[in-house]
C-alpha cells in the first residue's frame, strides 16, 4: 500500500500497521507511513493479528501459521494454481478475497487491469533493451533502436493480442518510433485501436497466416493474449520462430497462462531470458516485480476503493451492497465459494451465503 492508501483508511477511521521496511522494496521510507498515520511493526506477527490483511502476493507457506478464522484476507490468491493453499484457507476459515476475481458488471477485471497496463509497457522496455548487442555475440539483440535514426528504418514490432497489455504496449512502441503491427480476434477491438491510434499502427485480424507473416519480419514480438479461463493458445509456432531473423526479440507476456509462443518457457527476474533458434526470449512471469515502485502505486490506485468497503462495512456488508466484492470472495467460513476454484481442484463448492 501507498501512504496515501495509508493516509484514507485512517482517515476513515481505522488502525493500520504496517511491518517496518516494508516499503523498501517500492521505494517508500517508513517515515512516509507514519507521516500517513500507520504504526511501524516489528517483524510479521502484528501485522497478521490485524482483523484485515492487504497483501500483494498469496500467503506463502511460512505464512501459514499467522491465518485464523474470520481473517480477512485482500490479495491476489490464484488459487486455481495453488491447491495446498486453497486447503489451508479454507481449513483456517479465512475470509479470502481475492482481487482477480473481483469483476464489475462489464465483465472488467479492475484489480488485474493495472498489472496488465504496467506488463504491456514494459515489454516494450525490456524487448527494447535486448534488442541492443553485447559483446557476446551468442547473446547478442540485433544492434535496432526500435525509434530508429533520421534516413534510417525504425525497429518493427508486432503485438499478438489488443487488449490491455496489448493496447499499453502499442502505445509505448509507439511512443518510441516504432513501425506496429498489432493482431487481435476480435473485430471490435481492431476498430478501437485503429480510432485511439489514428491509424498510426497497422491492425490485422489474428490467424495462422497474418502471425506467421508479420513475426518473421518483426524485430521484436510481444505476446498478450488472453482467453479468460483457459491456457493460453499457442499462436506463434516453433517454425516461426526459426524464420525469425538471428538478434530478434519474443516477450511473451501471456506466459503466466502457458505463453502464446511454442517456444516459451517461464522466467525469473534471476535470470529473464534464453536463446531458441537464435531469438531471445523473455518470459517472465511477475514482470511487474521488476517495476514495484510503480506497480505499488498502480495497484493501490486500483484496491483501495474496494479495501476500503471492506474495511468500513464489514466483509459480509461489504458483499451484500456490492456485487463485485461478492465475487472476490473465494474461501469463506471453511467453504470454497468460487466456483471455478472448485472445479479447478475437484473440492465442493459452496455458493456463497451471507
Ligand atoms: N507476465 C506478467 O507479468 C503478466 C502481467 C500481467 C498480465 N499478464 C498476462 O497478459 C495476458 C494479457 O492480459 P490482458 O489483461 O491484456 O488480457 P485482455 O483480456 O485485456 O486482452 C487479451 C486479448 O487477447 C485477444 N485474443 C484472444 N485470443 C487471441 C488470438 N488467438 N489472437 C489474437 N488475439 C487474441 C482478446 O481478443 C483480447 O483482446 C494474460 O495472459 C495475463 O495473464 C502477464
Amino acid at each position: 500500500m501507498t501512504p496515501a492508501g495509508v493516509r484514507a483508511f485512517t482517515h476513515h477511521g481505522h488502525r493500520v500497521l504496517v511491518q517496518k521496511n516494508a516499503g523498501v522494496g517500492s521505494g517508500i521510507l517508513d517515515t512516509e507511513y507514519v507521516r500517513a498515520g500507520a504504526e511501524m511493526v516489528e517483524g510479521p506477527s502484528p501485522v497478521w493479528a490485524a482483523d484485515m490483511v492487504i497483501k500483494v502476493k498469496e500467503p506463502l507457506s511460512e505464512e501459514f501459521e499467522f491465518l485464523r478464522p474470520n481473517q480477512v484476507l485482500f490479495t491476489y490468491l490464484h488459487l486455481a494454481a495453488e491447491k495446498r493453499l486453497t486447503e489451508v484457507l479454507m481449513e483456517k476459515k479465512v475470509t479470502g478475497i481475492a482481487y482477480e476475481t473481483i469483476q464489475e458488471a462489464d465483465n472488467s477485471l479492475p484489480l488485474l487491469r493495472p498489472m496488465s497496463e504496467v506488463a504491456g509497457r514494459m515489454a516494450v522496455q525490456v524487448g527494447a533493451f535486448y534488442l541492443q548487442s553485447s559483446w557476446d555475440a551468442s547473446t547478442s539483440g540485433k544492434g535496432i533502436l526500435l525509434g530508429g535514426a533520421p534516413g534510417v528504418m525504425p525497429g518493427h514490432v508486432v503485438v499478438i493480442g489488443g487488449g490491455v497489455a496489448g493496447t499499453n504496449a502499442a502505445g509505448v512502441a509507439l511512443g518510441m518510433g516504432a513501425m506496429v503491427t498489432i493482431l487481435d480476434l476480435d473485430v471490435r477491438r481492431l476498430e478501437y485501436l485503429e480510432h485511439i491510434f489514428k491509424g498510426r499502427l497497422i491492425t490485422l485480424m489474428s490467424n495462422h497466416d497474418t502471425i506467421e507473416s508479420s513475426c518473421i519480419k518483426a524485430d521484436l514480438v510481444i505476446g498478450a493474449v488472453l482467453v479468460p479461463g483457459a491456457k493460453a493458445p499457442k499462436l506463434v509456432s516453433r517454425q516461426t520462430i526459426a524464420k525469425m531473423s538471428a538478434g530478434s526479440v519474443v516477450v511473451d507476456i501471456a506466459v503466466d497462462q502457458g505463453g502464446c509462443v511454442e517456444t516459451c518457457r517461464p522466467t525469473s527476474h534471476e535470470k529473464p531470458t534464453f536463446i531458441t533458434d537464435g531469438v531471445i526470449h523473455y518470459c517472465v512471469t511477475n514482470m511487474p516485480g521488476a517495476v514495484s515502485h510503480t506497480s505499488t502505486y498502480s495497484l493501490t490506485n486500483a484496491t483501495l476503493k474496494y479495501g476500503l468497503q471492506i474495511a468500513d462495512r464489514g466483509p459480509e456488508k461489504a458483499a451484500l451492497e456490492s456485487k463485485p466484492i461478492r465475487l472476490g470472495f473465494n474461501t469463506y467460513q471453511g467453504k470454497l465459494v468460487y466456483e471455478q476454484v472448485a472445479s479447478a481442484h475437484g473440492i465442493a463448492y459452496t455458493p456463497l451465503h451471507l
